[in-house]
């Protein structure tokens, strides 16, 4: 199972689902592979935002390897499932898509929750610590949800 996260940057939210999702199949053992990528072009090749880095490591998940990078029309090949964040993120993705099958495999990452809500993970990057607390809480049970899936052999 190919699991891409996609936010709008990837230096704030993918980058801290892609980490938290990468740390639970370690723990887990599990036959996941997980990338990230935002819409915009605005990051590449740059390390996740100070304070995601920074959240993450509160909570004992280093994501400062990772590196910006932009979604391409070639991730709908090479993943199985792309979680977005908001709806934006869905609407700039689904622009891409070529065909249903492609479509299919886009969900907001929240509906793992609250399935059928499409509740966004709101965009942090111009508030304050309290933003990346709440997307960290968020995107910690919305991982736990897919592992869950995927450890009774259910679809995420
Ligand atoms: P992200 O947050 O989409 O969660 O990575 C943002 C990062 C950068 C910008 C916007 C949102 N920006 O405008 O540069």
């Amino acid at each position: 199972m190919k699991i891409l996260m996609v936010c709008l940057g990837n230096i704030c939210r993918s980058p801290l689902a892609e980490g938290l999702l990468r740390s639970k199949v370690q723990n887990g053992q599990l036959d996941i592979e997980t990338d990230s990528a935002g819409t915009a072009a605005y990051h590449i090749d740059e390390a996740p935002d100070p304070r995601t880095i920074k959240t993450g490591r509160t909570y004992g998940i280093d994501i400062s390897d990772l590196r910006g990078r932009q979604f391409q029309i070639e991730d709908f090949d090479r993943f199985d499932k792309i979680y977005v964040m908001d709806e934006s993120n869905y609407q700039n993705v689904i622009r891409l898509a070529r065909n249903q099958a492609d479509v299919n495999k886009v969900d907001y990452i929240l509906n793992e929750i609250e399935p059928g809500s499409n509740s966004e993970v709101p965009d942090p990057y111009y508030g304050g610590d309290r933003g990346f607390e709440n997307v960290y809480r968020l995107l910690d049970r919305a991982t736990d949800s897919i592992i869950q899936k995927i450890k009774d052999g259910r679809k995420p």
